[in-house]
């Protein structure tokens, strides 16, 4: 069994992103330019933009981080949002969801100028990458096939369950997955109203679990030998942790682990690789509009 280690393949990227910014501005270009929009005071929220603003200064990005408290509108917050599409300094933005109840996420989405859009949620991002044109491509995604790649594990052909359909992770893993050029696998998506589930996941090559829901992939539902991306990272109270939670996969990972060729472990798989996705998007969106 190999252990994925997404903390260092992370590393790998940042250090090669640092190396083609330093070659851009060597060459009199500007510094890709990332801003993230935070909304309230949501504890995971807090952490994942911090990560991202830290991230920026890992592969020399510059960065602007627009804080609002919960109770900004969403006439103004959509306002922020074509102030940055219109400000030609700000080369991708995110706004980090979730936000507050009385926003509308989707129509705050659609507002974002798909060319900005380095999450790739808008749908005109989301619609290119269905039909395999050049696109910003969900972040997790992103990085798990990343994860695939580099260490040389096959997926033509070959049979890859994929436990969840969120906007975010599910359907877009899916789409990488089946597309000719890239996953080129045979895809299966399960639910919470697939039947015979737990049979339908020991039929995969490669498993990945999105589901949120800690510990439910058990060693019963794994094939031997397969491939296990776990994407879970759910907070469960745990008194003996300095901050009274630990992060807990979808993986129940002791159990499964000895059966498999790779997994991914929580924390340091596919999360650490998600931030790394977006610093590639925007090094991507800095390069469409500098060169
Ligand atoms: N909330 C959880 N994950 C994400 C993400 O990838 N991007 C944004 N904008 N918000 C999130």
């Amino acid at each position: 069994m190999t252990l994925i280690d997404g903390k260092q393949t992370a590393a790998e990227i940042k250090a090669e992103i640092k190396q083609e910014v330093d070659q851009m501005v060597a060459d009199g270009k500007r510094r890709p330019h990332l801003a993230a929009i935070l909304v309230g005071h949501d504890g995971g929220s807090e952490t994942y933009v911090k990560n991202k603003v830290l991230a920026c200064e890992a592969c020399g990005f510059e960065s602007t981080l627009l804080r609002f408290e919960d109770d900004i509108t969403e006439g103004e917050l959509l306002a922020t949002v074509e102030r940055l599409n219109s400000d030609a300094a700000v080369d991708g933005f995110i706004v980090q969801l979730p936000l507050p109840r009385h926003i509308d996420e989707q129509r705050v989405i659609e507002a974002i100028s798909p060319g900005k859009d380095v999450d790739g949620f808008h749908p005109i991002n989301v619609g290119r990458m269905v039909i395999g044109l050049p696109c910003f491509m969900s972040a997790t995604p992103k990085g798990i096939y990343e994860l695939l790649r580099r260490y040389g594990i096959e997926t033509r052909g070959r049979k890859c369950v994929i436990l969840g359909r969120s906007n975010i992770v599910g359907k877009p893993m899916a789409t990488i997955m089946m597309q000719k050029a890239l996953g080129d696998a045979t895809v299966e998506v399960c639910h919470s109203h697939s039947q015979n589930l737990r049979e339908e996941c020991a039929t995969a090559d490669i498993l990945v679990a999105a589901i949120g829901s800690p510990e439910f992939v058990t060693a019963d539902m794994v094939k031997p030998g397969a491939v296990v991306i776990d994407v879970g990272t759910t907070r469960v109270p745990d008194a003996t942790r300095p901050r009274g939670y630990r992060l807990s996969g979808d993986v129940k990972f002791d159990e499964v682990a000895p059966r498999c060729s790779f997994i991914t472990p929580v924390p340091g798989g596919v999360g650490p690789m998600t931030i790394c996705m977006l610093m590639l998007n925007t090094l991507q969106a800095a390069k469409q509009r500098v060169s």
